[in-house]
Parts: C-alpha cells; structure tokens; sequence
C-alpha cells in the first residue's frame, strides 16, 4: 500500500523537494501551505494541495483530515514551512509572526499528525537552531525552540526528528545570495535536505537532529551530555 506523506511549506523550496522525492518512492503526497502554488506542485506530483496556515491549530487538523479522506491513512509528516526574517530591533510583531509559524506550527503540526495517526514525523530547523544567529536571533530561538522540542518529547510508537540545514537554495535566501557568495559560504541543493528527511523517517530512530550541509553526507548532530548534580 502507498505510504501516505503530508509536508506543509511543500509549495516551494525544501518542502516541494520532499514531496517529488517521497511522490517519485510512490508515495501519496499531501501539500499545505499558505503559498497556493502548492496546487502546481501537487497536480505535478498526483498529489493533493490543501490550503493551510500552520500558525492556526484547526487548518492543521484539516490538512491531516483531507489526507486521510483522500488516501485512506497517514504514514509521514515533514513540519517544514517556516518564516524568518525578524531583523535584529526587537521588532514584536515579527517576533509574533516567527513563533506563531515556526514554534506554534510545529507544536499543532505535532498534535495533529498524532491524532491523524501518522507513525514518522520530522521537521525542519536549522542550523540556526545550533548556532548563534546574530543576523536573526528571533528566527535562531523559534529554531532552538522546535529542537528542544524534537529532542524531549517521547510519543509511543512514533518517531520524530528535525533536520538542520544550513544555507539552502530556495526563495527563503533570496536575497542573500550576493553576501554568501562574498563571504565564501556554500549553498546546497533542496534535494540534499531532502535526502536527509527519508534519512531521519527510515532509520527508526527518535528525537534525533540532522545537520544539512552542502556538499557532506547528512549526519547526527552530538549534544554535549550535562551531569546533572547530584546531592
Ligand atoms: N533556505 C535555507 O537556507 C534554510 C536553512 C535552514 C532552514 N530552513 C527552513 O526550511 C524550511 C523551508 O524553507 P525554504 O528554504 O524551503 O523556503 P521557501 O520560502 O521556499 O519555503 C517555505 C514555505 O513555507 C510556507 N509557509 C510560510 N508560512 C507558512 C504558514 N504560516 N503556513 C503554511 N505554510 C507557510 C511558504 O509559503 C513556503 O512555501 C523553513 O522552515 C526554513 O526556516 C531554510
């Protein structure tokens, strides 16, 4: 039976990677995302695009829902649309905007996947989740914020993994390019990331991150180990 993979932010980007790579495996692929060229995607890839905004709790339980009325089930969600672009003068309205995608659409991303029964969910953070990032630090907390996430919460019979890439190229980087470029800073492929995802869903394993480089094999990022002081 065909697996049966939901990816929000799948209109563009990383997201519509995931989605050709799981659709070329024969996967039934569902795309929600607030960017309706989700719809081009996924006629392209015979899969279904359902208008989402991840910020709402209630449109992610529709996506999963629409998922499961049009394939019958729901195997593996990627948590990936994301937004940055804070700035760094403790602007409050983006700071609102960043979490309410990026924290608060992963955490009901997470509660509506279980609920729809899906058994693998991974989501995208970012090397901004690992590192300082002093040209968007509101961006760099909503990312450390889905990693502590990912890494602390145990769901029985589920995995759930975040992947971390660094600079990829999709419209996100846009405008960037140029200063990448100047300070000898490698882009990958969306493809790369996407490597990844299947990497993190078939390896079974939970509460792990992936580090997304260009040009290096996907691989496990290693936490320091805190002792915790004893009496
Ligand atoms: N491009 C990079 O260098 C890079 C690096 C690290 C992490 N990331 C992360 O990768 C993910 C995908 O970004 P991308 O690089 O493919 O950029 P992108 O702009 O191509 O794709 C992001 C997608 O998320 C969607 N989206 C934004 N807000 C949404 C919302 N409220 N509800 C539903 N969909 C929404 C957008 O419409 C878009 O289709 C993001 O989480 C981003 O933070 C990107």
């Amino acid at each position: 039976m065909a697996e049966v993979v939901l990816v929000t932010g799948g209109a563009s980007g990383i997201g519509a990677a995931v989605a050709r790579r799981f659709a070329r495996q024969g996967a039934k692929v569902v795309i929600a995302d607030v960017n309706l060229a989700g719809d081009a995607v996924a006629a392209e890839i015979g899969g279904l695009f359902v208008p989402t905004d991840v910020s709402r709790l209630a449109e992610n339980e529709a996506a999963v829902a629409a998922a499961r009325e049009a394939f019958g089930r729901l195997d593996i969600v990627h948590l990936n649309a994301g937004t940055g672009n804070g700035g760094t003068e403790l602007d409050l309205d983006k700071y609102r905007r960043i979490m309410a995608v990026n924290v608060d659409g992963t955490m009901f991303g997470i509660k509506a996947a279980v609920q729809g029964g899906a058994r693998s969910i991974v989501v995208t953070a970012s090397l901004a989740g690992i590192s300082p990032t002093p040209f968007d630090p509101v961006y760099a907390a909503s990312k450390h914020a889905i990693i502590g996430l990912v890494r602390s919460l145990t769901i029985p019979d589920v995995t759930l993994n975040a992947v971390c890439p660094g600079f990829i190229d999709t419209p996100m980087i846009a405008g960037a390019r140029e200063i990448l470029r100047e300070h000898g800073l490698a882009v990958a492929d969306p493809d790369e990331v996407a490597v990844a995802v299947e990497q993190a869903v078939r390896g079974g394993q939970t509460n792990q991150a992936w580090e997304v480089q260009a040009g290096r094999p996907p691989a496990v990022v290693e936490f320091p180990t805190v002792e915790l002081s004893r009496v």
